[in-house]
């Protein structure tokens, strides 16, 4: 496989995003294809079957269009219904998933008592089952299904995200730094670290905020490199598609990621982001 293809990133929208900052802070050389499928977001009150049809449908897209030579699952919601598809299908392709850092808020907290948000969709999976059941030693984990939280991050609605960071939080009582309180808190699905501001602030800041982006880079980047893949002298180019709305991907990305287009930027991101967008994709 040659080096020199970009690397295809995607999840039900724009939480993806999140893995891919730290993906790009990894391999700032690599380039990039990002899938929003934000025409059928969200993923996480979906089912299981619907997940994984879709997951099988933008990797073969991905393949066929960018020729991508490695594929990251940056959705929880899509790593627990397909991942293991998606490595059957394409075996030659390396394919990393994400799942919720369980294992390392585990090990960061004192009280052994863990908060896990994440969607329904990941915390009924039987991956996400095994998962807590190989740590159920360690600590003890309070899980909370999120409805409505990667919608709401989605569409930007603000008033609707604090409501929803505060409805849950309180639901999984109760945090705090004395035996038998919750001391960290596990963000299990890749739109909720664009919420971690409002997650801190009712919190406070002795909770301990855990994510996935950077392992799941490093695993990217040792993956590439077991395989030869690495490229070096890559421009760090990211191109967009999406089902969805293209203006709105193009506003979270200029807003996370500082990719806007605008004169100025290192020419590899000044691309016409909502052109480079596919508006729609009927055969997926
Ligand atoms: N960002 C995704 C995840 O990590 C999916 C959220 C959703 O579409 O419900 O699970």
């Amino acid at each position: 496989m040659d080096r020199d293809r970009p690397i295809g990133v995607f999840d039900s929208g724009v939480g993806g995003l999140s893995i891919l900052r730290a993906l790009r802070a990894e391999l700032p050389r690599e380039d990039f294809v990002y899938f929003s499928d934000a025409g059928h977001a969200p993923y996480g009150e979906k089912g299981e079957a619907f997940v994984s049809g879709r997951s099988l449908a933008i990797a073969v897209d991905l393949l066929e269009q960018h020729r991508i030579k490695g594929l990251v699952v940056a959705c929880n919601t899509a790593t627990a219904a397909a991942v293991h598809l998606l490595r059957a299908k394409h075996t030659q392709l390396p394919v990393v998933g994400v799942e919720p850092a369980l294992k390392p808020a585990a090990a960061l907290s004192k009280t052994g008592r863990v908060g896990v948000l994440a969607t329904r969709g990941t915390l009924s999976s039987a991956k996400f089952h095994a998962l807590l059941t190989s740590l159920r030693d360690e600590a003890d984990f309070v899980l909370v299904p999120c409805d409505g939280l990667a919608a709401a991050i989605e569409s930007g609605d603000e008033a609707e995200i604090r409501e929803l960071c505060r409805r849950y939080t309180v639901e999984i009582c109760c945090f705090g730094s004395g035996p038998g309180e919750i001391d960290t808190l596990v963000l299990g699905c890749t739109h909720y670290p664009f919420a971690a501001e409002i997650f801190q602030e009712l919190l406070g800041p002795s909770i301990r905020l855990v994510e996935t982006g950077e392992p799941v880079a490093r695993q990217t980047r040792r993956l590439l490199q077991a395989q030869g893949l690495l490229n070096p002298q890559g421009g760090g180019r990211v191109e967009w598609r999406t089902t969805g709305r293209p203006e709105a991907l193009q506003a979270a990305a200029s807003r996370w990621l500082g990719l806007h287009g605008a004169a100025g930027d290192p020419p590899a991101h000044r691309l016409p982001l909502a052109a480079a967008c596919t508006a729609a994709a009927p055969a997926l």
